[in-house]
């Protein structure tokens, strides 16, 4: 059934307009989400993209560290490496030296795929943390309030490689995936769980993903290829925070830097 997805992306000039960009979504959409129900659930990708915005969050002379509802955040990652938490490839690593080592998260709202487990072993025991913490029942899944993605060169997103069998997922919220390509298994939230978040945003810089950009909301649909296409929010909006260089094949975005395409797929 052909889907229609409403995209906006905003442009920025340089990595520090972009990560304070994405910064400044995360507060606004956590500050709503707490005024609304006491707690804003978080999923957050990896990567190196998104580091500069977590430590913007965490900088004391900013406003964030400050202002966000930190006491009411539950944090959850959108995927990881199998790797312990200490490794150098680790997203939780990267994510508490940036991050949480600096600002008063309660350790029970944090969520932490243990990747130092077998991989099935650790995506199993995700999903159980996430069903039993969010009190989920049969085939009820985890609504985020707001959802973090990078994407790869290859168009990947989350851990959701081409050709691989997490993208076929659609039951499980969150699996063990192999990725040849990459020698290695990840474990990685599905695309169905990524779709029903409340707010997904993409966090994308750099020259080297113009291309799986400009293919992945114009080329042809083929998300075996461009897994990044099975992202369609439920909600029927998809937000992309670009610099210059990852939008540069897109549409010229308006004078204020914003663009926006209607996807019908
Ligand atoms: C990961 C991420 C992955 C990442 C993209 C982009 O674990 O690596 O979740 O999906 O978002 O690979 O990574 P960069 O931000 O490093 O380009």
């Amino acid at each position: 059934m052909p889907k229609r997805t409403e995209v906006e992306y905003r442009v920025y000039n340089g990595a520090d307009a972009l990560s304070r960009a994405a910064a400044e979504h995360f507060f606004e959409t956590a500050k709503a989400a707490v005024a609304a129900k006491g707690v804003a659930r978080i999923a957050i990708s990896g990567g190196s993209t998104p580091k500069r915005t977590f430590e913007l969050l965490a900088n004391p002379v900013e406003r964030f560290v400050k202002a966000m509802p930190w006491q009411q955040i539950e944090l959850y990652w959108v995927d990881e490496r199998t790797v312990p938490p200490d490794n150098k490839d680790s997203n939780y690593r990267m994510t508490r030296e940036a991050l949480l080592d600096k600002v008063p998260l309660k350790p029970e709202n944090i969520f932490r795929i243990e990747g130092e487990l077998d991989p099935e072993e650790a995506a199993a025991k995700y999903e159980a943390a996430i069903r039993n913490h969010l009190r989920l029942e049969g085939a009820e899944g985890p609504r985020f309030d707001v959802l973090a993605l990078g994407m790869g060169d290859d168009g990947h997103t989350a851990s959701l490689f081409p050709h691989t069998a997490a993208i076929n997922e659609m039951i499980r919220i969150a699996v063990a995936n192999q990725v040849p390509q990459k020698d290695t298994w990840r474990i990685t939230l599905t695309w169905p769980v990524i779709n029903q978040a409340h707010d997904v945003f993409f966090l994308i810089a750099g020259k080297d993903k113009a291309q799986p950009v400009h293919d992945v909301l114009l080329g042809k649909y083929d998300p075996e290829v461009l897994p990044s296409q099975l992202i369609r929010p439920s909600n029927g909006r998809l937000l992309m925070l670009l610099d210059t260089d990852a939008a540069a094949l897109l549409p010229a975005p308006d004078a204020s830097g914003k663009g926006r395409l209607e996807i019908e797929r």
